[in-house]
Order: structure tokens, then sequence, then C-alpha cells
């Protein structure tokens, strides 16, 4: 595989300018803060080929769901994330003539995104058709300590030259989605002004009335000096902007320092949304770029000192991890319980930047062991808050009595797929929704949460569950017909291994913290639900491949026919690609980890030798055209033993879009399995599980890295784990004991003490 970027452990640096790769870098190099996002699109005018994203957290559009055929259970709409108001806008002319890379000759060309810092920036060489050079540094960054604040440095050197520069910051608000129908804009205008080296423009979403309100202001530099400028000031509908021209001296340098601050009516009232913007940019101009900076570079250096992971003796698996924590951490900070992560963060408009399972299945695992509790629980609180609408969601395809179906895509609690075919049916959701919760409640053993928000979420899950098995008189048990599993290369079936067995899994677990609960608080099941409950329980069907070990994906499973990823030729993959949609779902090739999905998850139930069987079975068969299907495999292969199976599959993950094997990072990020590829090294490699009671620990290490180590939070205890080839390290950083099962053997490791253990486990 090529790489794409320079190796480096904590940047990605770009060399050399490729119009062909523009869109890729654009998401590659995007930042973000959990409250806004910005592709990596260059400030002065660009006529090449593009994605312009600026997006802000929660802020989207009901595109309209248009079906032929109408049926009950549609979503009424999708969602789309807006691209919004072009805040990084500095234009620069020459003599009449725009700075413009896809016009000019390039002399020289480095952009960098520094992980460490959280900044992106730039360095080139051009040469205009007059034959003036000028070079051009940018850096900016949108700040995680003011999360409504971001901020750019543009310096331009005249290198061959003195003379009239015109510099025109600005502010643009008529901005298109690239996957707007009929070139539909979405925005509408609320109001804009322009004034002496400030400005701000406000817009507000059709339909769902959303006000974000974009203030800039700016200040100019030579060399060290503040320089006094009069710009012109024109404004426009959407757009306002402020030019000047001002003489430049050859070899000096002339700073604009643009400040903007972005606000929305997710945080804020609408009469608040302008006043607190320009409150904000009047605030980040008098405190000023490298103040801004210190305080925004101080809050990365905090997250690294949680969550980074050290590796080495391979610069690509380090740099590569380190890409993964940075989106992701970019992407979701915790500070909003009206925020989730969308499967392309603030990188592209795909996936219309909604909330997936994919948040309950990847990404808390990653927030729970690398971030202060409380994130966590707001993206479970995130969850509670739409109980209402999972409540009404289920009602409308029939159910009753409480049941609660959580959409598999949404922004506001409401199911806004648009895939009704692979989407509607994957009620495994429900699913990963209620082991986020067992899973946030063994890692921090918040009692007050459960009691107030998890149970109730957990009932209404179970009462759907319940409803949505039925009793087949030919198996004599409890069924489940009409499904999609986490592959979705299959739809409609019945049975689907996965889905059965997370469905009771639910049931058990609510029927068990209602029972934990009753004393105290009382149940909140009668008698009769609770019977019907544990019938359930006691009587599921699961498909089984006879005389085997191996769990049947589905009941129709072994009527396909019996190929494996090795029959399919290179030129057919990705299948989704070549294939029409009728064969993928005759086909045996998995997308993604189903019954291993399972496996994965519920690990302690089952032998080893059962897992290894059903991974030798399934993973032949697996194609990998999702991206959170390589992580679940990974943590299998390694616990298997089967290290080479393990790396491949992390490398795949982890530098999946640094790569970009699936060809499609031009179209942003796959945020949510950056948190996979986090789960390959600490739950894969080194084995990490949590117990209710504490931490159990088998690691391996990869032949080409020569130590790696990381810290996790367990049990609110900072743990810093080291693996090397001899051996391994843990040290318990927090202020209690926590309990260690090592090799099966079950020990105390007390706060504040180290524990070393040699390599006689496996290698
Ligand atoms: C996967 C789903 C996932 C979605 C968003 C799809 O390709 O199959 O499991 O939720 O992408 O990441």
């Amino acid at each position: 595989m090529l790489n794409l970027f320079e190796i480096h452990d904590w940047k990605i640096i770009e060399q050399e300018f490729n119009p062909s790769k523009q869109k890729q870098a654009e998401s590659i190099f995007s930042i973000g803060n959990g409250s806004f996002g910005q592709r990596a699109n260059f400030e002065e005018k660009y006529t090449g080929d593009t994605l312009q994203g600026s997006y802000v957290g929660g802020v989207y559009y009901p595109d309209k769901t248009r079906v032929g055929w109408w049926k009950n259970g549609y979503p009424e709409y999708f969602a789309k994330v807006l691209n919004s108001c072009n805040w990084i806008g500095i234009n620069i002319e020459i003599d009449g003539e725009y700075l413009d890379i896809h016009q000019q000759e390039i002399l020289s060309f480095r952009r960098e995104l520094d992980m460490k810092s959280g900044t992106l920036s730039r360095r080139m060489r051009v040469r205009f058709k007059s034959g003036k050079e000028i070079e051009v540094e940018s850096l900016r960054f949108c700040s995680m300590h003011d999360e409504q604040v971001a901020a750019i440095r543009f310096i331009v050197t005249p290198l061959n030259f003195s003379g009239n520069v015109k510099f025109t910051p600005y502010l643009d608000g008529n901005v298109m989605n690239h996957d707007s129908n009929y070139d539909e804009f979405f925005w509408e205008e609320d109001s804009h002004k322009v004034d002496v080296k400030k400005g701000f423009i406000c817009s507000k979403t059709k339909k769902t009335n959303f006000i974000v309100s974009t203030a800039m202001r700016f200040s100019f530099w030579k060399n060290d000096d503040l320089l006094e400028i009069e710009p012109k000031n024109l404004s426009k509908a959407f757009y306002v902007e402020n030019s000047f021209d001002y003489f430049l001296e050859e070899g000096n340098h002339y700073t604009l320092k643009k400040y903007v601050s972005i606000v929305s009516t997710i945080n804020h009232s609408e009469g608040e949304v302008i006043s607190k913007s320009i409150d904000n940019v009047r605030q980040a101009y008098m405190n000023g770029f490298d103040y801004l900076l210190k305080n925004h570079t101080s809050v990365w250096e905090e997250i690294w000192s949680k969550a980074d992971i050290v590796i080495e003796g391979d610069l690509a698996a380090q740099q590569a991890i380190r890409f993964n924590i940075f989106q992701l951490y970019q992407t979701y900070t915790g500070k909003n319980d009206k925020l989730n992560i969308g499967p392309k963060g603030f990188t592209g408009e795909k996936y219309g930047g909604a909330t997936y399972w994919d948040t309950e299945a990847y990404c808390l695992p990653f927030y729970l062991k690398t971030a202060d509790p409380r994130v966590a629980r707001q993206l479970l609180i995130y969850r509670y808050n739409q109980l209402d609408k999972a409540i009404e969601n289920a009602q409308k395809l029939g159910f009753n009595r409480g049941a609660a179906l959580y959409p598999m895509v949404t922004m506001n609690g409401e199911e806004c797929h648009n895939e009704w075919e692979i989407t509607f049916e994957e009620i495994h959701r429900n699913g990963a929704i209620s082991f986020a919760i067992y899973n946030y409640i063994r890692h921090t053993g918040d009692v007050e949460y459960l009691e107030k928000y998890g149970r109730p979420v957990l009932v209404a899950i179970a009462r759907f569950w319940a409803q949505r098995f039925n009793y087949s008189q030919a198996k004599n048990a409890y069924v489940m017909l009409g499904v999609t599993g986490p592959n979705e290369y299959e739809n409609n079936v019945n049975n689907n291994w996965y889905t059965n067995y997370i469905a009771r899994w639910c049931i058990e677990y609510s029927l068990k913290v209602d029972n934990s609960l009753e004393k105290t608080l009382g149940s909140v099941l009668n008698e009769e639900e609770k019977q019907h409950w544990k019938a359930i329980i006691e009587n599921t069907y699961f498909p089984l491949l006879e005389g085997t070990n191996i769990f049947l994906q589905q009941d129709g499973f072994m009527d396909k026919e019996q190929l494996e990823v090795s029959d399919l030729s290179l030129n057919e993959r990705p299948i989704n690609q070549h294939w029409s949609w009728d064969r993928i779902l005759r086909s045996i090739f998995i997308k993604q980890a189903d019954v291993l999905q399972g496996l994965y998850l519920f690990e302690d139930h089952f032998e080893d030798q059962v897992i290894e069987d059903n991974f030798n079975f399934y993973e032949p068969k697996t194609v990998h055209e999702s991206s959170l299907s390589p992580c679940v495999h990974v943590i299998i292969a390694a616990k298997i033993g089967n290290l080479s199976k393990a790396y491949e599959l992390y490398l795949r993950t982890s530098r999946l879009d640094l790569d970009d094997y699936n060809h499609e990072a031009d179209e942003g990020l796959h945020i949510t399995s950056m948190a996979g590829t986090w789960m390959s090294i600490v739950e894969g490699m080194a084995g990490v599980r949590i117990l209710e009671d504490g931490l159990k620990i088998n690691p391996v290490i990869p032949e080409c890295w020569t130590k790696y180590s990381f810290q996790i939070l367990v049990k609110r205890n900072p743990i810093y784990i080291s693996i090397s080839k001899e051996g391994f390290q843990i040290e318990n950083k927090g202020e209690t004991s926590l309990n260690l099962e090592i090799a099966g053997q079950k020990t105390e490791l007390k706060s504040n003490e180290k524990m070393n253990q040699s390599f006689l486990l496996k290698t």
C-alpha cells in the first residue's frame, strides 16, 4: 500500500501539492473542536477540484424522503449535515491576479497537521503570471479551549519584488452542499453587518430553523509591528468582506490574523447568537493569536497525557493510532449533551452527521477508557433524552406498553435514514445501547446514573425485544424474524444469531438491573412481564451448524453458495462497487463482523475453542467493506493467537484513511471506526478486558513493535500499561486498589504500585 503522506510520529505531512489528491487531503487534514469542524480547504481562492466543508455540530437539514410506494414506518426525512458559512476565507490579489494555486506555478508546498498541538499549517512559494513570487505561511486551529472560536495566522512574504498586494478577509454564507438534490440551497439569511476590520453573518436553516452566527475580526502586521489600515467594507446577502491594498516590501513578512467565532442555537437562544459571536470574537481579538493558541495546545497536551498510545519500532503504526485518537477528540469532547459522533465527524457530508449505533458499539469504549467518565455519561444521556422519541418510533411500528426502538440514524431522536431496505430492520442497534449502559456501569459503578437514566432505557429496550420475539410452534422456541444483522449484505433474514443473542442478553440484563434496584426504588416491571421475559431467556432459538461449534449467522446461511473471499478476483472488489445489490444479498460474503461481533461482546460466555472455530469459519468469508469490521477481527485474532492476521487487519483499520484503502477518503474520514482502531490495540494486542470487579490483561506484541504503552481509566484509576518483547508492566496511578487477572491468576494492584510480568504467556 502506497503511503500518501509522509510517515512521522506526530504529524501528517504533504510535501508536494497534488491537485488530484486535494479532496483526500482536505479530509485528512481536517480540524475541529467537538463543536464545529473544517475541512482543509485553502483560505485563498482555489479553482481546482475541492469539497468545501465547514460543519457546525448538530445543525442539519431534513431532506424529504422520496419513495414511490410509501409504507408505514418509513422515515419522513433524511438528515443532511450542512456545509455552513465559509469562515476561513482570505483572498490575495497582486495586480488583479488572485492567488490561486490551481492557476499558478507552485515553487514549493508543504502542508502539515500537527496532532500534538492540533494545528494545520501550510507553507508554499508561488510564482504569479507576472513573475512575482510570494511565500505564504498559514496556521489555523479550531480552539479546543474556547469551543466557539477559531483563528488563522496568514503570512505573506514578497520574495522578489516590493509592491501592492490586496488582502481580502471575508465570511461567505452563500455555500452549497455537494449532496444537495437539485442544487437546493439550505440557508436563509437572518442578517449581516460589516464594519472596520470586522463583520458577521447570521443565517438560518430552512425547515429546522437553526440559527448560526459567524463573526470575524482581524489585525494586520508587518513583521512584529501592528499596522494601521483602512479597509474597504463590502456586504451583501450572506457575505461580508474587508479589503485593503498594502505596499509590501521585499523580504518582509506581512501577517493577517483572523479571529472567528461560530455560535448556534444548539447552545444559545435565538436572541443571543449574534451578540455572543461578536463578544467572543472581540475577546479572542483582545487575547491575541498566541494566547489563544497556547490555551488550545494545552488542552491537547492534557488529552494526550491521558489518551496517547506510544508504539516503538513501527512509525507507520504510531502515526496511524495518533491520527485516529486525534480525529476522535476533534469530533467529540463530551461538553454538550445535544451532540454526538457522526460516522464522518466534521470531515464530510456523507452519513449526514447523524448518530448511528457506531457511537455505543465503537466510540463509547474509547471515551470510557481515555476520558473523564462524564464524557461517556454524556453520550448515554443523549440516548436517555431521546427515549420518548424511541418509544414513539416503536409505537409507529405497532409496539406498545413503553417498548422503545431507537433509530438507526438520528439527529434528534427521530429516525432519519434514507436506505430503507438496509437500515430499517437493523434493530440490533437497540442492543448496542443497552450494552453500552452495562459497559459504562462496569467501568464506573455509577449507580446514580443507572437508577435515574439507565434503567428506564434498559427496560424500554427490553420491552421492545420481548415483543419482537415470537414463539415458534415449529421450533418450540422464541425466534426473531425479518431482521438485518450488522452484516448489511443480507436483509430480512430470520434468526440472525447476533440479534437474537444480544436481544436475549438485553432482557436478562434489564431484569437483573430491575431486581438490583427493587429493594431501594421498587420494581418497574409487573409479574406477568417478568415471567414472559424469563420464558424468552430460557428458550431463545439460536441457529447452529449441526455437529459443530459454529453459530449460524441466520437460518438460511448454509443454503448459500459456500465460497470464500479468496475465490473473488481482485477486480470484483470491493463487491459493493462491482456487483448488483441482488447478487450481494444472495452471496455468502459478509460486509462486517456479525456473529463475531457477538462473540467479541460476550466472549466470557464462550469457550476459547468456540470463538476460534467461529473466527476460522467467518473470517475467510468477510470482505470488510465496512470500516467497522477489521477491528473486531483484530481483537479476536489476537485473542486466539493469530497474530499475523491481527497485525494485518490492524494496519488496515488504523491506516484506512491515511492510505485510503477504500478509495473514499475524499468524501471524509471514518471517524467512528477510529475508535475501533484504538480498541484493536487496547483490547486486541494488549488483551485488556474490564471485569465487573477489576481488570484482565493478556497481551501480545506484533513482530515489528519493540514496545507499546498507554494509559486507561479503570474504576476511575489511571492504569499505565507498557508491553515489550520481554514482558509487561502495569502501574496503578490511582487512589484505590485494583483487582487484576493475569493468565487466569487473580491478584491485587494497590494504589501507586507497579507490577512486572515476564512473557511466559503468548508471544
Ligand atoms: C455500516 C454500519 C454503520 C454505518 C455508519 C455502514 O457501512 O454497515 O454498521 O453503522 O456504515 O458507519
